[in-house]
Protein backbone atom coordinates (compact mmCIF):
# COMPACT_ATOMS: atom_id res chain seq x y z
CA UNK A 1 0.00 0.00 0.00
CA UNK A 2 1.41 3.47 -0.78
CA UNK A 3 2.01 5.72 2.43
CA UNK A 4 3.03 9.49 2.48
CA UNK A 5 6.34 9.96 3.08
CA UNK A 6 7.82 13.49 4.09
CA UNK A 7 11.97 13.68 3.20
CA UNK A 8 13.03 16.75 5.39
CA UNK A 9 16.51 16.97 4.07
CA UNK A 10 18.05 16.76 0.59
CA UNK A 11 18.21 13.20 -1.53
CA UNK A 12 20.14 12.23 -4.19
CA UNK A 13 17.87 11.23 -7.04
CA UNK A 14 18.20 8.17 -7.79
CA UNK A 15 16.62 7.50 -3.72
CA UNK A 16 14.36 9.77 -3.81
CA UNK A 17 13.11 7.97 -6.96
CA UNK A 18 13.48 5.01 -5.09
CA UNK A 19 11.07 6.11 -2.35
CA UNK A 20 8.23 7.61 -4.67
CA UNK A 21 8.24 4.35 -6.71
CA UNK A 22 6.23 2.58 -3.66
CA UNK A 23 5.07 6.12 -1.75
CA UNK A 24 3.60 9.88 -2.04
CA UNK A 25 6.54 11.47 -1.48
CA UNK A 26 6.56 15.69 -0.27
CA UNK A 27 10.31 17.05 0.30
CA UNK A 28 10.01 20.03 2.63
CA UNK A 29 13.20 20.53 4.86
CA UNK A 30 11.85 23.64 7.80
CA UNK A 31 15.22 24.97 7.86
CA UNK A 32 15.16 26.28 4.19
CA UNK A 33 13.08 29.67 3.83
CA UNK A 34 9.08 29.54 3.13
CA UNK A 35 9.38 25.74 3.66
CA UNK A 36 7.94 25.33 7.29
CA UNK A 37 4.18 25.73 6.13
CA UNK A 38 4.76 22.40 3.88
CA UNK A 39 6.77 20.76 6.37
CA UNK A 40 4.17 21.13 8.53
CA UNK A 41 1.20 19.99 6.28
CA UNK A 42 2.88 17.09 5.21
CA UNK A 43 3.75 15.92 8.63
CA UNK A 44 0.21 15.78 10.08
CA UNK A 45 -0.27 13.54 6.73
CA UNK A 46 2.86 11.67 6.92
CA UNK A 47 3.68 7.87 7.33
CA UNK A 48 7.38 8.17 7.30
CA UNK A 49 9.74 10.77 7.70
CA UNK A 50 13.52 10.72 6.33
CA UNK A 51 16.18 13.37 6.99
CA UNK A 52 18.73 15.14 9.90
CA UNK A 53 19.02 18.00 12.22
CA UNK A 54 15.91 18.97 13.37
CA UNK A 55 14.44 18.45 16.53
CA UNK A 56 11.11 16.05 16.07
CA UNK A 57 10.40 15.86 20.04
CA UNK A 58 6.99 15.55 21.36
CA UNK A 59 5.57 18.78 20.41
CA UNK A 60 6.78 18.68 16.95
CA UNK A 61 5.05 15.32 16.53
CA UNK A 62 1.58 15.99 18.25
CA UNK A 63 -0.17 16.73 14.92
CA UNK A 64 1.89 13.42 13.22
CA UNK A 65 -1.19 11.81 14.34
CA UNK A 66 -0.24 8.43 11.34
CA UNK A 67 3.51 8.81 11.94
CA UNK A 68 4.58 4.91 12.05
CA UNK A 69 8.52 5.62 10.98
CA UNK A 70 11.33 7.64 11.11
CA UNK A 71 14.66 7.16 9.46
CA UNK A 72 17.23 9.36 10.51
CA UNK A 73 20.08 10.31 8.18
CA UNK A 74 22.36 10.00 11.19
CA UNK A 75 23.70 8.00 13.67
CA UNK A 76 23.37 10.17 16.55
CA UNK A 77 18.95 10.25 17.71
CA UNK A 78 19.36 13.36 20.31
CA UNK A 79 16.76 15.15 17.86
CA UNK A 80 14.22 12.49 19.01
CA UNK A 81 12.62 11.60 21.99
CA UNK A 82 13.26 7.63 22.65
CA UNK A 83 10.41 6.76 25.07
CA UNK A 84 7.61 8.93 23.44
CA UNK A 85 8.17 7.23 20.43
CA UNK A 86 8.01 3.77 22.21
CA UNK A 87 5.13 5.02 23.60
CA UNK A 88 3.37 6.07 20.10
CA UNK A 89 4.45 2.34 18.63
CA UNK A 90 6.47 5.02 16.18
CA UNK A 91 9.67 2.95 14.50
CA UNK A 92 13.36 4.82 15.00
CA UNK A 93 15.79 3.89 12.45
CA UNK A 94 19.43 5.36 12.37
CA UNK A 95 22.50 4.98 10.42
CA UNK A 96 25.43 3.72 12.39
CA UNK A 97 28.46 1.96 11.30
CA UNK A 98 28.79 3.67 7.66
CA UNK A 99 30.39 6.58 9.27
CA UNK A 100 32.33 5.71 11.92
CA UNK A 101 35.82 5.68 10.51
CA UNK A 102 34.99 9.13 8.51
CA UNK A 103 33.78 10.46 12.02
CA UNK A 104 37.10 9.08 13.44
CA UNK A 105 39.33 11.07 10.60
CA UNK A 106 37.21 14.16 11.45
CA UNK A 107 38.18 13.68 15.34
CA UNK A 108 41.72 12.91 14.64
CA UNK A 109 41.92 16.14 12.15
CA UNK A 110 40.92 17.80 15.09
CA UNK A 111 43.58 16.20 17.46
CA UNK A 112 46.73 17.41 14.45
CA UNK A 113 45.15 20.39 14.04
CA UNK A 114 45.17 22.19 17.59
CA UNK A 115 48.42 20.12 18.10
CA UNK A 116 50.29 21.39 15.51
CA UNK A 117 48.42 24.59 15.04
CA UNK A 118 47.45 23.87 11.09
CA UNK A 119 44.44 26.37 10.77
CA UNK A 120 46.08 28.92 12.48
CA UNK A 121 49.54 28.85 10.81
CA UNK A 122 47.61 28.23 7.67
CA UNK A 123 45.96 31.44 8.09
CA UNK A 124 49.16 33.46 9.08
CA UNK A 125 51.28 32.40 6.00
CA UNK A 126 47.66 33.33 4.07
CA UNK A 127 47.83 36.99 6.04
CA UNK A 128 51.52 37.53 4.39
CA UNK A 129 53.10 36.86 7.99
CA UNK A 130 55.57 34.73 6.66
CA UNK A 131 58.57 36.71 6.40
CA UNK A 132 61.35 35.39 8.28
CA UNK A 133 61.94 31.85 9.95
CA UNK A 134 59.25 30.62 12.28
CA UNK A 135 60.42 31.16 16.30
CA UNK A 136 59.02 28.97 19.29
CA UNK A 137 56.40 31.45 19.80
CA UNK A 138 54.70 29.30 16.91
CA UNK A 139 55.81 25.44 17.30
CA UNK A 140 53.03 23.42 18.39
CA UNK A 141 53.20 19.61 20.57
CA UNK A 142 53.65 16.06 19.42
CA UNK A 143 50.56 14.00 18.42
CA UNK A 144 52.66 10.64 18.43
CA UNK A 145 53.35 9.09 21.69
CA UNK A 146 51.22 11.72 23.81
CA UNK A 147 48.22 10.22 26.10
CA UNK A 148 44.90 10.19 24.68
CA UNK A 149 41.72 9.92 26.56
CA UNK A 150 38.47 8.31 24.26
CA UNK A 151 35.47 9.54 26.58
CA UNK A 152 33.24 7.13 25.36
CA UNK A 153 33.96 3.88 23.56
CA UNK A 154 31.19 2.93 20.76
CA UNK A 155 32.45 2.58 17.55
CA UNK A 156 33.82 5.74 16.53
CA UNK A 157 35.87 6.31 20.10
CA UNK A 158 37.78 2.88 18.73
CA UNK A 159 38.30 3.88 15.61
CA UNK A 160 39.82 6.97 17.27
CA UNK A 161 41.58 4.59 19.39
CA UNK A 162 42.41 2.59 16.76
CA UNK A 163 44.31 5.74 14.78
CA UNK A 164 46.20 6.92 17.72
CA UNK A 165 47.13 3.75 18.77
CA UNK A 166 48.34 1.97 15.70
CA UNK A 167 49.28 4.96 13.87
CA UNK A 168 50.47 7.25 16.03
CA UNK A 169 51.89 5.30 19.20
CA UNK A 170 49.73 6.41 21.44
CA UNK A 171 48.67 4.77 24.79
CA UNK A 172 45.16 5.28 24.82
CA UNK A 173 42.61 5.34 27.94
CA UNK A 174 39.18 4.91 27.33
CA UNK A 175 36.16 5.34 29.93
CA UNK A 176 33.41 3.96 28.95
CA UNK A 177 30.67 2.06 31.01
CA UNK A 178 31.72 -1.62 29.84
CA UNK A 179 35.04 -3.18 29.26
CA UNK A 180 35.82 -2.97 25.33
CA UNK A 181 38.27 -6.48 24.16
CA UNK A 182 39.94 -5.02 21.41
CA UNK A 183 42.84 -7.67 20.54
CA UNK A 184 44.57 -5.78 18.09
CA UNK A 185 45.19 -3.13 20.73
CA UNK A 186 45.95 -5.27 23.38
CA UNK A 187 48.68 -3.77 25.77
CA UNK A 188 47.64 -0.26 24.54
CA UNK A 189 43.88 0.44 25.45
CA UNK A 190 43.33 0.70 29.07
CA UNK A 191 39.55 1.39 30.72
CA UNK A 192 39.81 4.00 33.53
CA UNK A 193 37.46 6.55 35.25
CA UNK A 194 36.28 9.36 33.96
CA UNK A 195 38.58 11.85 36.52
CA UNK A 196 42.03 9.16 36.02
CA UNK A 197 41.26 10.15 32.08
CA UNK A 198 41.48 14.02 32.70
CA UNK A 199 44.09 13.65 34.72
CA UNK A 200 46.37 11.47 32.90
CA UNK A 201 46.05 12.59 29.15
CA UNK A 202 47.78 15.18 26.93
CA UNK A 203 44.43 15.01 24.82
CA UNK A 204 40.75 14.39 25.70
CA UNK A 205 38.79 13.31 23.09
CA UNK A 206 34.82 13.47 23.54
CA UNK A 207 32.92 10.72 21.49
CA UNK A 208 30.16 9.86 23.71
CA UNK A 209 26.38 10.38 22.60
CA UNK A 210 24.04 13.13 24.30
CA UNK A 211 21.78 11.64 26.10
CA UNK A 212 20.25 12.97 29.76
CA UNK A 213 23.10 11.39 31.51
CA UNK A 214 26.31 13.03 29.22
CA UNK A 215 24.63 16.50 28.87
CA UNK A 216 26.81 19.18 30.45
CA UNK A 217 29.58 16.28 31.56
CA UNK A 218 32.45 18.33 30.56
CA UNK A 219 32.17 21.44 33.03
CA UNK A 220 34.33 23.43 35.41
CA UNK A 221 35.40 20.28 37.66
CA UNK A 222 36.40 18.09 34.80
CA UNK A 223 37.94 20.95 33.07
CA UNK A 224 40.08 21.57 35.90
CA UNK A 225 40.85 18.27 36.66
CA UNK A 226 42.45 17.94 32.92
CA UNK A 227 46.61 18.20 32.99
CA UNK A 228 47.46 22.15 32.57
CA UNK A 229 48.47 22.55 28.26
CA UNK A 230 46.40 19.61 27.73
CA UNK A 231 44.40 19.99 24.13
CA UNK A 232 40.48 18.93 24.53
CA UNK A 233 38.70 18.02 21.04
CA UNK A 234 35.07 17.07 20.93
CA UNK A 235 33.39 15.36 18.22
CA UNK A 236 30.35 14.12 19.90
CA UNK A 237 27.85 16.51 20.85
CA UNK A 238 28.05 20.21 21.75
CA UNK A 239 25.56 19.97 24.85
CA UNK A 240 27.94 17.43 26.77
CA UNK A 241 29.99 20.50 27.36
CA UNK A 242 29.22 23.28 28.96
CA UNK A 243 30.74 25.77 26.83
CA UNK A 244 31.57 28.76 29.36
CA UNK A 245 33.44 26.27 31.46
CA UNK A 246 35.36 25.35 28.41
CA UNK A 247 36.10 29.01 27.68
CA UNK A 248 37.20 29.83 31.23
CA UNK A 249 39.44 27.19 31.08
CA UNK A 250 41.19 28.54 27.72
CA UNK A 251 40.95 31.85 29.08
CA UNK A 252 42.95 31.30 32.09
CA UNK A 253 45.76 29.30 29.74
CA UNK A 254 45.06 25.92 31.56
CA UNK A 255 43.71 24.41 28.26
CA UNK A 256 46.51 24.60 25.19
CA UNK A 257 43.46 24.38 22.73
CA UNK A 258 40.21 23.31 21.73
CA UNK A 259 38.79 21.96 18.76
CA UNK A 260 35.48 21.28 18.14
CA UNK A 261 33.08 20.22 15.53
CA UNK A 262 29.91 20.81 17.58
CA UNK A 263 28.34 23.34 19.81
CA UNK A 264 25.64 23.50 22.08
CA UNK A 265 23.78 25.88 19.07
CA UNK A 266 23.77 25.11 15.70
CA UNK A 267 24.96 26.57 13.42
CA UNK A 268 27.79 28.84 15.89
CA UNK A 269 25.58 32.07 16.27
CA UNK A 270 27.83 34.75 14.98
CA UNK A 271 28.59 36.26 18.83
CA UNK A 272 29.99 33.06 20.41
CA UNK A 273 32.95 33.56 21.67
CA UNK A 274 33.95 30.48 20.38
CA UNK A 275 33.94 31.66 16.73
CA UNK A 276 37.06 33.63 17.28
CA UNK A 277 38.68 32.79 19.86
CA UNK A 278 42.42 31.99 19.31
CA UNK A 279 42.85 28.56 20.95
CA UNK A 280 39.82 27.33 19.23
CA UNK A 281 39.93 25.74 16.28
CA UNK A 282 35.83 25.20 15.29
CA UNK A 283 34.14 23.56 12.19
CA UNK A 284 31.01 23.20 11.02
CA UNK A 285 30.05 19.44 12.14
CA UNK A 286 31.85 17.91 9.53
CA UNK A 287 31.88 14.78 11.60
CA UNK A 288 30.19 12.90 8.61
CA UNK A 289 30.60 15.15 5.94
CA UNK A 290 32.17 13.17 2.70
CA UNK A 291 30.58 12.83 -0.27
CA UNK A 292 30.97 8.69 0.02
CA UNK A 293 30.14 8.82 3.83
CA UNK A 294 27.16 10.90 3.76
CA UNK A 295 25.64 9.04 0.26
CA UNK A 296 26.13 5.44 2.15
CA UNK A 297 23.87 6.75 5.13
CA UNK A 298 21.15 8.47 2.60
CA UNK A 299 21.25 5.35 1.17
CA UNK A 300 20.84 3.20 4.54
CA UNK A 301 18.40 5.42 5.86
CA UNK A 302 16.67 5.29 2.55
CA UNK A 303 16.74 1.42 2.57
CA UNK A 304 15.59 1.32 6.39
CA UNK A 305 12.42 3.74 5.98
CA UNK A 306 11.25 1.65 2.87
CA UNK A 307 11.76 -1.98 5.34
CA UNK A 308 9.81 -0.48 8.18
CA UNK A 309 6.91 0.91 6.42
CA UNK A 310 6.67 -2.63 4.67
CA UNK A 311 6.42 -4.01 8.26
CA UNK A 312 10.33 -5.65 7.37
CA UNK A 313 12.11 -4.64 10.75
CA UNK A 314 15.80 -2.95 9.34
CA UNK A 315 18.69 -3.67 11.43
CA UNK A 316 19.03 0.19 12.04
CA UNK A 317 16.17 0.12 14.00
CA UNK A 318 16.61 1.36 17.30
CA UNK A 319 13.05 0.36 18.53
CA UNK A 320 10.48 -1.46 16.04
CA UNK A 321 6.70 -1.34 15.68
CA UNK A 322 5.26 -3.22 13.23
CA UNK A 323 3.23 -0.51 10.89
C1 LIG B 1 25.49 11.96 13.23
O1 LIG B 1 25.36 11.12 12.35
O2 LIG B 1 24.98 11.85 14.33
C2 LIG B 1 26.28 13.16 12.87
O3 LIG B 1 26.73 13.87 13.96
C3 LIG B 1 25.46 14.07 11.99
O4 LIG B 1 24.40 14.58 12.73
Amino acid sequence: MRKNVLVFRALPDDLLGRLQADHDVTVADPRRPGQLPAFRAALAQAHGLIGSSVRLGAAELAGAAQLQVISSISVGVDNYDLEHLARRGITLCHTPGVLTETTADTVFSLIMATSRRLVELANWVRDGRWTKNIGEDLFGSDVHGKTLAVIGFGRIGQAVARRAALGFGMPVLYVNEAEVGLPALAGQVRRVGLDEALAQADIVALTLPLTEQTRGLMGEREFARMKPGAIFVNGARGAIVQEPALLAALDRGHLRAAGLDVFATEPLPLDSPLRRHPRVTALPHIGSATHETRRAMAELATTSLLQALAGQRPATAMNFARP
